[in-house]
């Protein structure tokens, strides 16, 4: 086969509940991965599920898939690899029209985790990671975000939770079942894409190898936030080395005022899109919008390191006080060239000098303030073991944020955050 693997990591979260959105930390998981190469000549693909599990106890993890080829994993707390589990199909037609595949992952813990994503090229050359939403946490309406510079196919992947899942991806619609998988692919921009369901499911989307602009094409994945997990108000701070950085901007609605900074920077409809470029800044809207960050090449700033990755950023009011216990991704080395790690801590006004970060209280001045705001960013470089973020006092709120660059790679996820649940 392709030598692709599926590894599975247990690190260790606890969770508390905050306001009427509730974390992404939960017993239940569906999600998928979509081609992160398309030449079969290419060294295969790892495919990893990294579960943090912070509670007291061992976690009992059961992964299934209905893939030809997988067995069943079950595993207590302890790391483990498991080699040639799932291979996926080593490409897949782009030409725009619905592919129905058996490839949905489940993961289901007895007890409460965090469950994180993440595919890399063996030969170190593209990568990237993605939050897995909890089932709890999936919804019947999403809009897709892919490459707006495409090399290899645009990709919006639908895995079904329940049976007779009734799924409309734009003009298409198809029925699967429990962990199949309904995807398009499409070297056309798949942004602004309305993907609508009568059950709820999950997506993952993004570019098998896009760009942002400058540099090498890399993998971009993003597991979606349903409609009803957007937001208004988003803290934006560009990556460590860069002074500015873009983003993609999606919204559902007509009429979306889009400013970064108190200057309006995209006026859109319901399934538009707009790249926008922008220092550490507030951004804000007038109805709900969908957000993530482009990683980017970081040229003679950094020896060129870094490269496109999607990166979800979550609003504001789904900041939360719960422990985050995290580890960077991005494992194999492009020509010897070590990675580099990095966090973000994004927090309001009672955040700054009231969060441990690997149990040492940060120094308030140690936060820079984001512009015109109530929010601070803490921005540093790590490594790339297990880290934790938590605090206890009642009233600072946080979102995490681990990325990593590579030799003409990147990747990057959203740690565990809050979002409205269905239950
Ligand atoms: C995809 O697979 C088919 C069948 O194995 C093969 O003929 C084709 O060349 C492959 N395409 C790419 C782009 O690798
Ligand atoms: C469906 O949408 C695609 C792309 O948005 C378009 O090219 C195609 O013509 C549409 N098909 C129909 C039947 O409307
Ligand atoms: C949104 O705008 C589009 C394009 O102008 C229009 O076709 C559509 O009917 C509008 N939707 C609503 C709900 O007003
Ligand atoms: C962490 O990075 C170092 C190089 O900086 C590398 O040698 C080591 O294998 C990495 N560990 C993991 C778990 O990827």
């Amino acid at each position: 086969m392709d030598g692709r693997t599926l590894c599975l990591l247990l690190v260790s979260t606890s969770f508390t509940y905050a306001d009427s959105n509730v974390p992404t930390i939960a017993n239940d998981f569906v999600f998928t991965f979509f081609n992160a190469y398309y030449y079969n000549n290419q060294p295969g693909v790892l495919l990893l599920a990294l579960v943090s599990n912070n509670n007291n106890g061992a976690a009992n993890v059961v992964v299934t898939s209905p893939y030809p080829s997988f067995t069943t994993i079950r595993i207590p707390i302890t790391p483990i690899s498991i080699e040639d589990q799932f291979p996926g199909p080593p490409n897949i037609t782009a030409d725009g029209r619905i592919f129905v595949e058996d490839k949905g992952i489940r993961l289901q813990s007895d007890l409460p985790v965090a469950v994180y994503a993440h595919a890399e090229v063996y030969n170190g050359a593209s990568a990237d990671s993605f939050l897995v939403l909890p089932t709890v946490h999936l919804g019947t309406q999403y809009v897709a975000l892919t490459s707006t510079e495409s090399g290899l196919p645009n990709v919006i992947a639908v895995v079904a939770y329940q049976d007779n899942t009734q799924v409309t991806i734009g003009n298409q619609t198809v029925t699967i079942n429990a962990l199949q998988v309904a995807s398009i692919a499409s070297k056309n921009v798949l942004s602004g894409i309305f993907i609508n369901g009568n059950k709820p499911f999950g997506v993952v989307s993004g570019c098998m190898c896009g760009f942002v602009f400058d540099g090498a094409c890399n993998y971009e994945a993003v597991m979606l936030l349903p409609v009803g997990g957007w937001g208004t108000q988003f803290v934006a701070i560009p990556f460590m080395y860069l002074p500015k950085n873009y983003y993609q901007v999606v919204a559902n609605t007509n009429s979306t005022v889009v400013s970064a900074g108190g200057t309006t920077v995209a006026t859109l409809n319901a399934g538009e899109y707009r790249i926008i470029q922008t220092g550490a800044a507030l951004i804000t809207s007038n109805y709900p919008v969908q957000l993530i960050q482009l990683g980017e090449d970081t040229g003679n700033l950094d020896n060129y390191m870094g490269n496109a990755f999607f990166l979800q950023l979550p609003s504001t009011d789904k900041m939360s006080s719960t422990n985050v216990l995290f580890q960077p991704t991005g494992f194999f080395e492009l020509f010897g060239t070590h990675f580099q790690f990095f966090l973000r801590i994004v927090t309001n006004l009672a955040g700054a000098g009231r969060i441990q970060l690997d149990g040492t209280t940060i120094d308030a001045l140690q936060f820079k303030h984001v512009p015109n705001s109530n929010f601070y960013y803490y921005e540093s470089i790590t490594f790339n073991t297990t880290h934790s973020v938590k605090t206890n006092n009642p009233g600072t709120q946080y979102s995490v944020i681990s990325y990593s660059y590579g030799l003409g790679n990147g990747c990057g996820f959203i740690c565990a955050f809050s979002l409205p649940s269905r239950i």
